[in-house]
């Protein structure tokens, strides 16, 4: 057990008690995209319950609680809108309870939480409505695969507690004119994570960001999704979440260009503004009227994410897919991969009337996305310490170049021209990335970081990304991405290759770091020829 490293309150050990209990609780899940009040049953889809399946219920009455859309999310807060008064002061007069929009183990939207001295407070008077802390929250930090640093990473009370109306008024002020609580107006993703697992294009973009759009999406759906006007980092430096190549930047910039980002010694300043006082009895607090709270520890104690797949988004994904509140083809995300292509200088085909011209659209339509043409994209490893036998790699080049070169031999009027590129993505400009991975629709590579790309790719309807690994050795990262974004993926163990249904379990064998992967060639080009053909469906 973690050492609570403060004497017991009565209200700490109520709180134990409850925690006990909390195997019997109800969420309140309350849908964000809802405007009107209470019309049961509105924001459902071909009737599943929007109940969370991770969440045993005893109260099958999810509508009990509707609230707003946003913007009109402050409660009542002092005068209406931003009056000077109004921006300076920008405290509460009524203390709004907190209420979970959407949750799903490491991943959970508050209306209305609280935070002081870095602790977030969920303000309620039914504290069994809400779920295990342990699924939405966690100490931070470093993870390591160790009973030592799960055990470290459990949540404390100084994580997250529950103050009840009658606490919240005592400690911040009975009266509006004098209450201590300070909105942060807007709504705010908090990414409660180490920059382990920020500072890598992968985690941040593929997984992080994924994650995070999708139960932002989901949570409205069939609404378009609220702006995000900021993003919190606690534990990471502005150092922290950035990666080498400069990929995390450049994403967030081109995805959310009003974004504002707060890093560790920021949010320290919220902590240190809340906690300084409370010694000599003037507590104050934050409150934020929206709040996205990501955390990969407690992603990791869902059982999608901790058992099966490793993929913090896939609690996210999977389940709102099952709950029909996202789409299986991975539409959501085209607001974002379009925004990121605009941004690189993606150009139309002429009429502009290519499917991505859609891009400002709030609702991007679903389906087949067109390509002018079939193109490969190898993306090659030979520079780095994970990489193919070299002549396996010059034999696959081969294979691939005489692939193409054939088929575009065979080109009838009216069929697609094949190209292939054999690129060294570090050796590129990130725009040039982008703007090939837009047009790519078959991304290979060995099992690697530049396989993220696949996040930016089309799905066309013969869309595939082809991953090498060492014979025996498989990890789920790009190929779960790559299904929840509804393209097909392959794994190749030289001359062989498997594919959804066919997946092998996760290995790390002897080699699969290393500079000896085999491919065959003529392997990779059949898995090739085959797709696009419309085989391998
Ligand atoms: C603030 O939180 C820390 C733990 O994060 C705790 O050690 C400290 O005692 C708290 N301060 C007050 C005044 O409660
Ligand atoms: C890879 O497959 C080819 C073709 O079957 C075979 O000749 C070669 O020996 C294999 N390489 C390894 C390392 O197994
Ligand atoms: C994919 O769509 C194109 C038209 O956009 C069509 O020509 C092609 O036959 C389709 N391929 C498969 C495998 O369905």
């Amino acid at each position: 057990m973690f050492p609570l490293t403060r004497t017991l309150s009565r209200r700490d050990v109520v709180l134990i008690l409850i925690g006990a209990l909390t195997m019997h609780f109800f969420t309140v899940v309350v849908p964000l995209g809802s405007r009107f009040s209470v019309v049961p049953g509105s924001h459902q889809l071909n009737d599943k319950p929007t109940v969370n399946k991770h969440l045993p219920q005893d109260n099958g009455d999810i509508n009990t609680l509707l609230v707003p859309i946003l913007p009109e999310s402050t409660g009542e807060s002092e005068g209406q809108g931003t009056t000077f008064r109004n921006m300076i002061f920008s405290s509460l007069s009524s203390l709004p309870e907190t209420s979970i929009v959407e949750h799903v183990p490491g991943w959970t939207l508050f209306r209305d939480i609280y935070m002081a001295n870095g602790t977030l407070l969920i303000l309620t008077s039914s504290p069994a409505s809400f779920p295990d802390s342990r699924y939405m929250t966690s100490t931070g930090l470093q993870a390591e695969n160790t009973p030592e640093s799960i055990a470290l990473r459990e949540p404390t009370l100084w994580n997250m507690d529950i103050v009840s109306p009658e606490d919240a008024l005592q400690r911040w002020g009975n009266h509006p004119s004098t209450r201590r609580v300070w909105s942060v107006e807007g709504n705010t993703l908090l990414f409660n994570d180490p920059p382990q697992f920020l500072n890598h294009y992968y985690h941040f973009c593929a997984e992080l960001m994924l994650g995070m759009w999708s139960i932002w999406t989901g949570a409205v759906y069939p609404e378009p999704p609220p702006p995000i006007h900021r993003a919190i980092f606690p534990h990471s430096s502005s150092e922290g979440w950035r990666d080498g190549p400069g990929f995390n930047g450049y994403f967030l910039r081109a995805a959310f260009p009003s974004l504002t980002a707060e890093v560790d010694i920021d949010w320290n300043d919220r902590v240190v503004a809340t906690s300084k006082g409370i010694e000599s009895g003037v507590h104050r607090a934050w409150h934020f009227p929206y709040l996205l709270l990501a955390d990969r520890s407690a992603a990791f104690r869902g059982k999608l994410c901790g058992l099966q797949n490793q993929r913090t988004a896939s609690e996210s994904v999977d389940d709102l897919v099952a709950r029909s509140r996202l789409d299986k083809r991975g539409s959501w995300w085209r607001s974002i991969k379009y925004a990121v292509w605009r941004f690189a200088g993606v150009t139309t085909d002429g009429d502009g009337d290519s499917f991505w011209s859609h891009a400002l659209d709030e609702n991007p339509p679903a389906g087949f996305e067109e390509t002018e043409k079939i193109v490969i994209t190898y993306l090659s490893r030979q520079s780095s310490r994970r990489r193919l036998i070299p002549k396996d790699h010059e034999d696959l080049v081969e294979s691939l170049e005489s692939l193409v070169q054939r088929k575009n031999a065979e080109i009838t009027t009216g069929e697609k021209e094949w190209e292939l590129n054999v690129v060294k993505a570090e050796e590129m400009a990130i725009d040039d990335q982008v703007r090939l991975a837009a047009r790519t629709t078959i991304l290979l590579g060995v099992h690697g970081n530049g396989l993220s790309h696949l996040i930016l790719m089309p799905r066309t309807n013969v869309s595939a990304v082809i991953e090498i690994f060492y014979p025996g050795g498989f990890a789920h990262d790009y190929e779960w991405t790559t299904r929840a974004l509804g393209m097909k993926h392959f794994g190749v163990w030289n001359d062989t290759y498997f594919t959804e249904g066919t997946t092998p379990p996760v290995y790390y064998p002897q080699g699969f770091q290393g500079s000896s992967i085999p491919a065959y060639g003529p392997n990779v080009a059949d898995i090739i020829e085959k797709r696009i053909a419309g085989g391998l469906q």
